[in-house]
């Protein structure tokens, strides 16, 4: 099976990280986010998976320059402009040799342009979604599209997906007022699909996915979703992508190593709860709390870092304090002394 995923976005919430680096390029513990996304549709027998790229492709490209990600062959689908998720969809499915309609491409197509149920990811999302399991029910149901759906506290930040008791979609809200939410599931960011999906997205322009086609096939019965309630999150804030590397190494769903071997951590530095990426520097006495620390970064002596992200190869000075999600970018430097609270630096100009 082939399987879409959308990186393509700008990354805004995450800036000043993501301003040079698409969001799944940003390190996740021991290695980007794409490749944790990617093993993960690899284990559930994903063998082909199209990267639909927009900010920043040659992010990925130069990444893995022989195409291989995680073990299994990636195309890259290069948008001229930004079509918007559904748009997106569009273009890369087309560009991977999906066809509505289930048809060979042309007479003289190989079997590979044999189009066939695919599957689409947001490319942000860390999650243990039973996408086997998914795939076998959105046959058994015979729809033509198949959502996972998650339930949070705040669906305010998502698509809000209310649904009847046989998983038919009644609505679909893309981030409605807290107030208004019809349900506290939200889309989780799969969705098994049938190529005739590719016919419900006009050519030509800017199409969402979730404002535009997800509703309207809400409205004609079509749309279809699973409920699970396995691990998810969306890393696209600091917030989340603190949060979603603090789960691989406290057991919440991984044990990885939070210091990498080759950082150096004075002996008299507090860190917990935190991440040290690979050849970056604590100093004597600093402390750091729920906290990242990105590779080749520094912690000066006595500093203080909690609940926010040092970005790679960034200096924070002796007896700074970084506190309240603040963000602080590549190569950027704080000094001595300074304190932040829920900066970000630099800000968006
Ligand atoms: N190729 C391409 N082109 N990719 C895009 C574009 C585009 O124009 N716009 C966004 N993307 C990619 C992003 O890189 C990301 O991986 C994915 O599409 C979703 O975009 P986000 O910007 O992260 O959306 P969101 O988190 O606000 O909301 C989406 O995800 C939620 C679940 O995490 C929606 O799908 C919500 O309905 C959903 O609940
Ligand atoms: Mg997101």
């Amino acid at each position: 099976m082939k399987a879409v995923i959308l990186v393509g976005g700008f990354g805004t919430r995450l800036h000043p990280l993501t301003r040079n680096v698409p969001k799944q390029m940003l390190p996740v513990v021991d290695r980007p986010m794409i490749e944790h996304v990617v093993a993960h549709l690899a284990a559930h027998g994903v063998t082909r998976v199209v990267l639909s790229l927009g900010f920043r492709p040659e992010a990925f490209s130069d990444a893995y320059p022989d195409g291989i990600c995680a073990g299994i062959p990636v195309h890259y689908a290069v948008e001229p402009e930004p079509l918007d998720t559904a748009g997106a969809v569009r273009f890369a499915a087309l560009a991977a040799g999906i066809r509505p309609g289930n048809e060979p491409a042309s007479s003289a197509g190989s079997a590979d342009d044999v189009s066939d149920t695919f599957l689409v990811l947001n490319g942000d999302v860390l999650t243990d979604l039973n996408v086997t399991a998914m795939v076998a029910g959105h046959r058994a149901a015979g729809a033509e599209a198949t959502l996972a759906l998650t339930e949070v506290d705040d669906p305010s930040r998502y698509g809000v997906v209310p649904t009847d008791a046989e998983g038919r979609v009644l609505g679909f809200v893309e981030k409605p007022d807290a107030a208004s939410a019809p349900s506290r599931w939200i889309n989780a960011g799969t969705y098994v699909l049938e190529p005739s999906i590719l016919e419900r997205i006009p050519a030509g322009r800017r199409v969402s996915i979730e404002r535009e086609v997800f509703p309207a096939m809400a409205a004609e019965g079509s749309l279809h979703a699973v409920q699970s309630d396995v691990y998810w999150i969306d890393t696209g804030t600091p917030e989340a992508y603190i949060r979603a590397q603090l789960d691989l190494v406290d057991g919440t769903r991984g044990d990885l190593p939070a210091v990498h071997p080759s950082a150096t951590v004075d002996p008299s530095a507090d860190v917990q709860r935190s991440i040290v990426m690979a050849g970056a520097t604590v100093g004597p006495g600093a402390q750091l709390l729920n906290s990242i620390v990105m590779d080749a970064a520094t912690v000066g002596a006595g500093a203080m870092v909690v609940h926010s992200i040092v970005g790679p190869g960034a200096h924070v000075g002796e007896g700074a304090s970084l506190t309240d999600l603040t963000v602080i970018g590549e190569s950027e430097s704080v000094g001595a002394g300074v304190e932040l609270t829920g900066a970000r630096v630099p800000g968006d100009s």
